[in-house]
Formats: structure tokens, sequence, C-alpha cells
């Protein structure tokens, strides 16, 4: 989703603005753009549809000198990409620049009201509306720009993050936040740094604040940060620190983003666990389940909110709550939750999945839960985002940034946390005998090494890939615990290499499905040693009669399934609960070599947006 920059300061602000927008390419965007102010005072808009390097060549022969400015990168929601389109916008009296990251949801009444005082507009967005209105309110107030920005907000319904600079006030950038993400970084030498997430900020300074709900930031050269709300009363945010180091930001060594993330899993379940599983291996202690024990082994019910690849961990936490705590649990897409007035009971506990801990849906399902008196328990990866500070508890996967599009280390840090989480909670219900738990325990800190084991099909399944380049449609099918496996394979499939993949549990595949196999079919079925195995081999059974292909993960030394499979990939063995995490990794790195092998931007596909801070 769109991304936000912004600096103040000594320095020049130009290659620091371009470099900005280069780390949030990550978040998916469509046409970029700069506002400076140039040395002369001027008021300098640069923008171009397409990536940031477009957005540079169109700047080779521009003025951007300056030591203030702002920049954007856009994906389109009201009005299609084009360089008319693309942030900032800037006023009609060319005096404020603006950038946006949200939408305006009565943008059109305002929009209607400005055009009959005599306000032209150049593009087709909501954002522009932003920018007009607050010039117009402060020419027709004689406001100063911190006052225009509260009374125009006040008009506003919807969410935002914006940051503005005025023409008249080089020395000042002001910004402000509502239910989008906005971080503003402490420079050493006074200057400021603003941006979506701390990603652009992270090699200038560790200092940061991160702005809430209805905040508004004055970053004043020769001052301290200033922040206040609406109604102007001052606020007191707490400066943080950024736990994300430069390293993590680059792509080391590895062609694409998302095969160093692949590569890292190992060591993030490493981080994931360190602290958290004691030494001797025979026990977890999370600090949420600690503070909030009452609270969750009371637990009546459970629900799970989530989106895409987050709800695919979901599914394996419900299965894991389920038949370690004997909870029951529903796992709801987000954005059905939200609109379809669901039964929510004050003994419920939600737990909310995300990486970004900034999806639109998954923030609406929390408000939702915690209006109706749930107990809101989160799972995220971002540090200090939006939904660890809206839930009431909850677990860092500590994963480190995930810059590549398609979600794979997030992915296996969640099922990890929620395997920690179902383990703790049975331990204090006494769900699950003590040797039972502890063996578990153990073999949850095996999962990094059999992990490694995985990354050694990397080769076979690189050579496999360029056979599996022509097909159109692919089916993947598992059973109990692989099933969310074959629906993340499937959806990491079709959102880099764009082939149609469906994710089935094996055994429904004859209701329907099954109509579709022939030669051309490839099947990937996940067939891992478990109490389900002989059912899955009839399965596959099933897809050979029709002449489907079968590529099957099986567990090491399975010799049956290969007299049956096209091709197996072998996988070293673990419990039933914990294969997830070891079988989705030859599904992630099929994904990404089938989609190199057709040429695709693999960390960047098309119209995919990493955060979807939009509904
Ligand atoms: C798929 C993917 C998406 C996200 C979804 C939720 O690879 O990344 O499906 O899982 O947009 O995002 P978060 O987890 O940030 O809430």
């Amino acid at each position: 989703m769109c991304g936000i920059v912004g600096y103040i300061g000594q320095k020049k602000a130009y290659p620091i603005l371009i470099k900005g927008l280069k780390r949030l390419e990550y978040r998916g965007y469509d046409s970029a753009g700069v506002a400076l102010i140039s040395d002369n005072n001027e008021l300098n808009v640069y923008k171009a549809k397409g990536k940031v390097s477009d957005l540079q060549a169109h700047c080779q022969d521009k003025d951007v000198s300056g030591s203030a400015g702002i920049a954007h990168t856009r994906w389109a929601t009201h009005g299609e990409p084009s360089s008319t389109n693309a942030h900032p916008h800037y006023s009609a009296s060319g005096r404020l620049a603006l950038i946006h990251n949200g939408i305006i949801e009565n943008y059109a009444t305002l929009k209607e009201k400005l055009i009959e005082r005599g306000i032209e507009f150049r593009s087709v967005t909501d954002s522009e509306v932003l920018v007009q209105l607050i010039d117009y309110v402060q020419q027709s107030n004689s406001l100063s720009l911190l006052e225009a920005v509260q009374v125009a907000l006040r008009q506003v319904i919807g969410a935002y993050a914006i940051a503005i600079l005025d023409r008249d006030h080089p020395d000042t950038i002001i910004c402000a936040r509502q239910s989008s993400p906005l971080v503003v970084g402490l420079g050493a030498d006074g200057d400021f740094f603003l941006a979506s997430d701390a990603s652009p900020i992270a090699e200038y300074t560790d200092k940061v604040v991160y702005l809430n709900d209805g905040d508004i930031a004055v970053m004043q050269l020769g001052k301290e940060l200033q922040v206040v709300n609406l109604d102007n009363v001052e606020q007191h945010p707490k400066v943080k620190q950024i736990d994300v180091t430069l390293g993590q930001l680059e792509k080391g060594g590895y062609p694409y983003f998302m095969l160093k993330e692949i590569f890292e899993q190992p060591k993030c379940l490493r981080d994931c666990t360190r602290g958290r599983i004691n030494v001797d291996h025979d026990r977890i202690t999370l600090s949420a389940v600690i503070d909030y024990r009452d609270r969750l082994i009371s637990a009546r019910r459970i629900i799970i909110v989530a989106c895409g690849t987050s709800w695919h961990a979901g599914l394996i936490g419900k299965m894991l709550i389920e038949s370690l705590c004997r909870i029951p649990v529903e796992v709801e897409y987000a954005s059905e939750f939200r609109y379809r007035e669901p039964v929510i009971y004050p003994d419920d506990v939600v737990i909310a999945i995300s990486q970004s801990g900034e999806t639109a849906d998954t923030l609406a399902a929390i408000e939702q839960a915690r209006s109706a008196g749930a107990f809101v328990f989160g799972v995220c990866n971002a540090i200090g985002a939006s939904i660890p500070r809206q839930t009431t508890t909850g677990v860092y996967i500590h994963v480190g940034p995930e810059i590549g599009v398609a979600s794979t280390k997030a992915f296996t840090g969640q099922v990890t946390v929620l395997s920690m989480l179902a383990l703790a909670i049975a331990n204090e219900k006494r769900t699950i005998p003590g040797d039972v738990y502890k063996d578990m325990v153990a073999e949850l800190t095996r999962i990094p090494d059999k992990m490694e084991q995985a990354l050694k099909t990397n080769e076979q399944i690189e050579r496999l890939a360029p056979i599996f380049t022509y097909a159109k449609n692919s089916l993947y099918l598992g059973r109990g615990y692989n099933y969310p496996v074959a629906l993340e394979g499937a959806l990491k499939l079709k959102e880099i290499s764009y082939i149609h993949a469906e994710g089935y549990p094996a055994a429904e595949m004859k209701h329907g499905p099954i109509a579709l196999i022939d030669s051309e079919m490839p099947v990937f079925v996940i067939a891992t040693r478990d109490k389900l195995y002989e059912k899955v081999i009839s399965n596959i059974q099933e897809v050979r009669a029709r002449g489907g292909r079968v590529i099957a993960l099986v567990t090491e030394g399975d010799e049956q399934i290969r007299k049956l499979a096209d091709h197996v990939i072998e996988l070293p063995d673990t419990m039933e609960c914990f294969q997830p995490l070891i079988a989705s990794i030859p599904l992630q790195l099929l994904a990404y070599h089938i989609a190199v092998c057709k040429g695709k931007d693999v960390d960047r596909p098309r119209n995919l947006a990493k955060s979807v801070t939009v509904e």
C-alpha cells in the first residue's frame, strides 16, 4: 500500500527521500512523487507513473535542491495510476503540498463544497481534497498551518496519515495520523525523519515516535517535536528505540527478498523461541500467558481473526488449541467478521494475527471484539504497529522485517507462536500430560534444525520448477494439519507466478475438483507420515487414475509414495502438529522458482500490497 517519507534538517532532502521510497517499494505501488522546498524557497513537486527509478529519471534535469521534503509511493484506490493522481498533491494557491495514505470517505461532499467556492481540482483522488481544504481553511480564516490542519481534519471522515509542506514555512513539516501508521524519527542533529514504517528511518536514527490516532506532529527545525491533538491538547508520546537493523533491510546477496526470507526461517524460529523456551527445552514461558493466565484458561471460546496467510496460520492455531487445550476455536476472515454482526461473548478470547499489524480489516475486527467486551490478544511481527497497541496483550513473532510481498517467515513465525501459546495454555489447564508437554516443547526446539534440512531441497525444486511453468491451473491437497499448508502453498503460487492454484482438503477433492484433473494438471500433495497417511495415499491413487501429475511431499525414506508419484520431495520427520513448519518450506521454494522461471518480479507481484491498510 501507499508509502510516506519525509525529511527536514541540514542534509539534502532529495537523496534521503529517494532512498526512503526505495525502502518502501516492497509495500506495492504504481506511481511515486516528491515535493521539496528548494534553496530558493520554491515549492517543487515532481511525480511519475511507474517505479521510483522512473521518478528519478523524471527528476534528472530538475531542481532537487532543498533540505525539507516529502515523498510518496501510491497504490491506486480512487483514480487510475497516473502522474496526475500521484502524490504529492498541491493546493490551488501553489503554497502547500501534501501526501496521504488511507481513504477519505466523505471526500465527494468536501470536494463539491470546495468546487462551489471556486477551487479547481487537478486529480480524481480523494487525497487532493485534503490539501485544498487545508489551504482554503487557512486562507479564509487567516489561521496558522497547524490551526488550519486541526480545523480541516475535524471535517474529515476516514483514515489518513498525512504530511504537509508549506512553501511559506520552509522550516516546518506537519503530519497527522488517523487509522494509518506514521513514525517520526528523531535525528542526532535535531533533524526529523518521517515514514509510514520504520524501514526508511532505520539507517539515520534509532529514536522514533509512533504517532497515535488523532495525533498531529509539528517538526520544526531548532525545536523539539511537538505533538498535539485536534483540540490542540499537548500529547506526550514515548520515544522508542527501533529494533530494525540495516542488514535486515538489505537482500544480503540473495536475488530476491523472498528467497532470503525463506532461508532465514531457521534463524527466525530460533529468535522467536529464544527466552520463551527455557534452556532445558522443557518449559515455555510467555509473559502474556503469565499475566493473563486466568482470562486465557477460562476462555469459553477463542475466535481467531486474520487475513490471507495469517488466516492460514490461524487454521493451524485452531487445530493446536482445540486438540491441546480443549477450547473451541473459530477462525474468521477479519473482513467478513467485521460486517456480519457476529455473536461475541465477554468471556471470549479473540486472537488477531497479523504480520504488519496494520491490516485495516483485522484492526476493525479487533475494535468490534473490544466493544463487545472480549479479551483481545495479538500475534504480530511489526513492533509498535497498530495491532499490538490496540490489543490487551499478545506475543510478537520476532522474525524481523518481512520485505517480500509473499509472506514466508511470518507464516512460520505465527505458527510457532501459536504452538507455544497452545502448549503454554494446555500446561496451565492440565489438558495434556506433563510428559507429552515436555516432548512437544523439546520437538519444537528441534524444528529450526529440521527446517535447515528441508531447505536442502532447494536445488531439487529449482530443477523441477521449469516443468510447471506451462501450467494454467494447479491443485494443492492436504489433510489435517497439512490442509492449511495446501491452502498456503496455493496462495504462494498464485500471488507470485499468476498460475491459478487451489488448496483443498484431499478427501474433499472427489466432491468437485476431481473433474478438473487431467494430464495438464499438476497436483501437489502434502503426504507426510501422520495418522491420515493411508487415506492420503488413496487420494493420490484417485488423482493418478485420472491422469493427474502428482508431486508429493513425503517423510524421508517413504518408498510407498515414491512408486505412485511423478516426483517426491523428502522432508524430515516431526510431530504431526509441527509438520506445517517443515512442509511449507518446499512449497514456498516451489512458488519462488516457478515465478523466477516465468520471469516474474517475485518481490513485487502485480496488484498486491504488503500491508493492506485500506479495506
Ligand atoms: C500473502 C500475504 C497476505 C497477508 C495478508 C494479511 O503472502 O502476505 O495474504 O498475509 O494481507 O497481512 P497481515 O498479516 O499483515 O495482516
